[in-house]
């Protein structure tokens, strides 16, 4: 079945600081790669603390809005783009429950955290939230459009 790469899905995926401290970029990686989605853009940024405000303005309101910013921006974030059919929701799928003690063990985080205060991983919560935060995130050039060679066996 011939999909074109315009017409794909794609989602916002930041490995947070802990994640990137904790040495598990490559583990979080893996899942997404083998799972058959496909890597568009990627890059490690130290997040400025307004930045992280602007990435969470929808929480402003909650009570751990200041200290959810303060880890955003506490060190390196591996920022990506996923591309790949249904990848918003499925990535959400492959994350796992907000709170680690909830998500399901197979989870990224029910495999790989703990508190919900360092759950490693965000992902977007929906197709338009996921546009807006590739669009804050990443320029336009900075995402790559090819054709992998395993999409023919994957689609
Ligand atoms: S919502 O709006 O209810 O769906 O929010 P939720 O998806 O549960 O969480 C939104 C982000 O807030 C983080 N979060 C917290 N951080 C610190 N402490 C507490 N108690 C807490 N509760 C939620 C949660 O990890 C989400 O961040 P991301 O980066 O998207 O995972």
């Amino acid at each position: 079945q011939e999909v074109h790469a315009a017409e794909m899905e794609r989602t916002f995926i930041a490995i947070k600081p802990d994640g990137v401290q904790r040495g598990l970029i490559a583990e979080i990686i893996s899942r997404f790669e083998r799972k058959g989605f496909k890597l568009v853009a990627i890059k490690l940024i130290k997040p400025s603390k307004e930045f992280a405000q602007k990435h969470y303005h929808d929480l402003k309101e909650r009570p751990f809005f200041n200290g959810l910013c303060d880890f955003l921006s506490s060190g390196p974030v591996l920022a990506m783009v996923w591309e790949g059919e249904g990848v918003v929701t499925y990535g959400r799928k492959l994350i796992g429950a907000t709170d680690p003690q909830k998500s399901e063990p197979g989870t990224i985080r029910g495999d790989l955290a703990v508190v919900v205060g360092r759950n490693i991983i965000h992902g977007s919560d929906g197709p338009e939230t996921a546009k807006d935060e590739v669009n804050l995130w990443f320029k336009p050039e900075e995402l790559v459009s090819y054709t992998s060679n395993a999409e023919k066996w994957i689609y």
